[in-house]
């Protein structure tokens, strides 16, 4: 047995995130180490991450700031219990947080991921509305295509429908929007009556509801999993409208949004214009070498639960490792790193250059729609150019495309009939150029694939 072949044996008792039952061969590449924006495999294979880990590798791989910042703090204490000792470096992450948040954004609850981050934002909202009294208004809203995690409170504001096959969910206070994607918008509207219908669709939910039950809306200002879908202009900053004018609480969900995926901290402002009443964040947090999350919270809703309390209402929400001492260092060292390299104005420069050299994938006969911002992008495969019927799932075309590029020394992240890409920030032009070249050519072998198996792709 080879080196490799034994580690997959072990890993067989693995149960991996969506794990598909009912295969026998687990075919997954042992990733040995990393190096900037590279990983290489067991067999020693160079790979350029493409999708920078799972959104989240914002610094690269192999950073030793943050891995001394992090040995440092094990070595001088490497746990406390959030409920009773704070820690210099969870108080002093903190401060960082709300310095770069927009508005007053100020305080700060801490998680051990994104999902947890997004069931304690949801819990958050329900405390603050029994503590006023308001035990009705407990609804919340989301939209299709939506990825907020995998607790069962993210899961079931979560809009992916795929994901929604086999498993439970909450359906009573989940209400579903329609997607904001302008590929898939209905073909007699242009972008302006798409935001136009979208906002009406928003309001009416909320009065069909009631707005005396309706707590939160909850958004990522880029629908990621769901397919980097960017929500055309006007948006995010119409909806927080029409939930300022009903009491609806915007919950902006920066899981991957945030520190510097858009060349910004945060994007809810910065790109889009708009200062959510909460922020979630996670991955890029710590780009990826511990797991930490956080809700960040306006001062205004928090003064109100403090003028509201009585000494009774407690916020009954944490975990043993909320704001991890060694997950605050590495965050800490990992925002160093983004500042002292320049690495959002890097994030914003280099993500134009990507953007622009995706969009030369559209010649290509399956691919339908090629979109993003910043450091984050997307090419959609269809069936018809003229339909823009997606190519179905049995065609695997994602996974054939990532196949395809992984033998040409890319990682591409397959979803479907699409493949996202976020690689980390320090990327350059010329390692971007390498990407999209290797990404032409994985769906040049893919599509001849299909062609072999005379599933040819109508034009
Ligand atoms: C927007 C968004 N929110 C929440 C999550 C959940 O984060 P985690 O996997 O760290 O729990 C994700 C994960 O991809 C995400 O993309």
């Amino acid at each position: 047995m080879t080196q490799t072949e034994k580690i997959l044996a072990m890993d067989s008792r693995v149960i991996h995130p969506w794990e598909g039952f009912g295969k026998s061969v687990n075919q997954r590449t042992i990733i040995s180490h990393g190096d900037g924006i590279y990983v290489y495999d067991n067999d020693g294979n160079k790979l350029l991450d493409g999708p920078g880990g799972m959104w989240c590798n914002n610094v690269g791989h192999g950073q030793k700031r943050i891995v001394d910042a992090m040995t440092k703090q094990a070595a001088v204490l490497s746990y406390v219990s959030p409920w009773s000792h704070p820690t210099e470096v969870s108080a002093q992450l903190a401060t960082k947080l709300a310095e770069m948040a927009p508005g007053d954004l100020n305080r700060v609850h801490y998680t051990t991921g994104g999902s947890t981050a997004v069931d304690s934002a949801l819990r958050f909202v329900m405390f603050y509305n029994n503590v006023r009294g308001q035990y009705d208004k407990k609804h919340i809203l989301s939209r299709h295509d939506a990825y907020h995690g995998s607790t069962y409170l993210s899961a079931s504001v979560s809009g992916k429908s795929r994901d929604k096959n086999w498993l439970d969910f909450e359906s009573e206070l989940v209400h579903f929007l329609t997607s904001p994607n302008p590929y898939r918008m209905p073909k007699n509207m242009d972008e302006k009556d798409f935001v136009n219908h979208l906002l009406r669709e928003l309001e009416e939910t909320i009065l069909d509801i009631g707005p005396n039950k309706v707590a939160a809306f909850i958004a990522e200002p880029i629908l990621a999993s769901g397919g980097v879908i960017v929500p055309p202009a006007g948006y995010h900053m119409g909806c927080l409208q029409i939930c300022r004018q009903y009491d609806v609480l915007y919950i902006s969900d920066e899981v991957v949004t945030g520190f510097g995926r858009l060349g910004h901290w945060f994007a809810s402002e910065e790109v889009f214009g708009i200062v959510p009443d909460i922020i979630t964040t996670a991955k890029g947090i710590t780009s990826s070498y511990a797991p930490l999350g956080a809700v960040l919270i306006s001062d205004r809703l928090i003064n109100e639960v403090d003028s509201l309390s009585t000494n009774t209402s407690i916020f009954a929400n944490g975990f043993t490792y909320s704001g991890h001492p060694v997950a605050c260092a590495a965050a800490l060292a990992n925002i160093e790193i983004i500042q002292e390299e320049n690495l959002l104005e890097n994030a914003r420069n280099v993500g134009c250059y990507m953007q622009e050299k995706l969009k030369s994938l559209i010649d290509l006969p399956i691919v339908g729609d090629i979109r993003g911002l910043g450091l984050m992008g997307c090419v959609e495969c269809v069936a018809s150019k003229d339909t823009r019927e997606p190519l179905e799932a049995d065609y695997k075309i994602g996974a054939r495309i990532d196949a395809h590029c992984q033998s040409l020394g890319l990682l591409v992240r397959p979803l479907i009939n699409m493949c996202v890409l976020s690689p980390a920030l320090l990327i350059s032009e010329s390692e971007v150029d390498d990407m999209i070249a290797i990404l032409r050519l994985g769906i040049e072998r893919a599509t001849a694939d299909l062609c072999a198996k005379q599933l040819t792709p109508s034009k």
